[in-house]
């Protein structure tokens, strides 16, 4: 099995073939990021994937600072839909199936239950509508396409979780919104799940969030606690906290059809910290 990695050095893509290497051993990946395969250029997509032609192509690529999309629309759209166009085309091409990481963000946050797979999108932020835009193009261009929405992920890279410890160590205090309800999501049990999908021709639209759900605020005080941190954590609201991006204040995802084909691994959000902290992702 050959495996074609766009945005390896990101946190998703990192633990990605970390997986692969510890599970499956004799599968050869090719592993790309910006410096020498960028997704928007179309030449730079077919000749690589041409070339290399893998089973499976799984994008980890994206632009992911939701803010910054705000300002950089054309950046946003370009990456996040354009990529994975030239992705979705070139994965068809040489038969290979597509794997389109995509977010809670397609949502509104207007829901009173956690969103299914076959709920109406309506993102509210240019992030979430260029995340749309991706899916679309993913589930146009090539049928065997596993489209994965997930949720607050962190991992080896930058995320809240790193920032929540670096704020409490220089500050030793944080406000954190307590408005906007999620469900916090490891790499590690992200991973796990594509790599198991991945396996299978059960192509479609996916859920892989951990199980429960709680506020950043919330998620903030099991951060603190889990690094036995003594750190004042004030609620505060999206109003007052003034993002420049709007965010769904209901966000989280069910699982459904993963339950359905037997592959939802997911543990509960508090469970998926514990394993990412015992993981050594966080300096002493
Ligand atoms: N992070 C979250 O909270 C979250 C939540 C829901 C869904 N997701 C989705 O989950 C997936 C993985 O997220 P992540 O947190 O692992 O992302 P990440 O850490 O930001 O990694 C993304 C990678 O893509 C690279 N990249 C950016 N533009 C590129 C381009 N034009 N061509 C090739 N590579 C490019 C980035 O390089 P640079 O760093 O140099 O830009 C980075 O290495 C994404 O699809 C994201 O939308 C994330």
């Amino acid at each position: 099995m050959k495996i074609f990695i766009t945005g390896a050095k990101g946190q998703l893509g990192k633990e990605i073939i970390r997986q692969i290497e510890d599970r499956y051993p004799t599968y050869e990946v090719v592993a790309t990021d910006i410096d020498n395969l960028d997704i928007t250029c179309s030449d730079q997509v077919f000749d690589a994937i041409l070339s290399a032609k893998p089973n499976v192509v799984i994008n980890c690529a994206a632009y992911t600072n939701v803010d910054r999309c705000e300002t950089n629309e054309y950046k946003a759209f370009s990456i996040n839909g354009i990529g994975v166009q030239n992705l979705s085309a070139a994965s068809f091409k040489v038969g290979a199936k597509l794997v389109q990481v995509s977010t809670d963000y397609v949502f509104d946050g207007t829901a009173n239950h956690p969103y299914r797979e076959t709920d109406s999108l309506n993102p509210i932020n240019v992030y979430g509508a260029s995340k749309k835009l991706g899916e679309d193009m993913a589930r146009t261009l090539n049928p065997r396409h596993f489209i994965v929405r997930t949720a607050w992920l962190y991992g080896d890279g930058a995320n809240f979780v790193k920032t929540m410890i670096r704020l409490g160590r220089e500050k030793g205090k944080v406000k954190v919104v307590d408005d906007q309800v999620g469900s916090p999501t490891s790499t590690l049990l992200l991973a796990r799940c594509i790599l198991d999908l991945i396996h299978t021709d059960s192509y479609g639209v996916y859920h892989g969030t951990c199980q429960g759900s709680c506020s950043w605020y919330e998620f903030a005080k099991e951060i603190f606690k889990l690094a036995d941190m003594d750190v004042e954590v004030t609620p505060t609201t999206t109003e007052e906290f003034g993002s420049p991006a709007r965010r769904p204040a209901y966000s989280v995802l069910d699982n459904f059809m993963l339950k359905l084909i037997g592959l939802d691994s997911f543990v509960h959000w508090r469970e998926g910290l514990e394993e990412y902290f015992e993981g050594g992702f966080i300096q002493q």
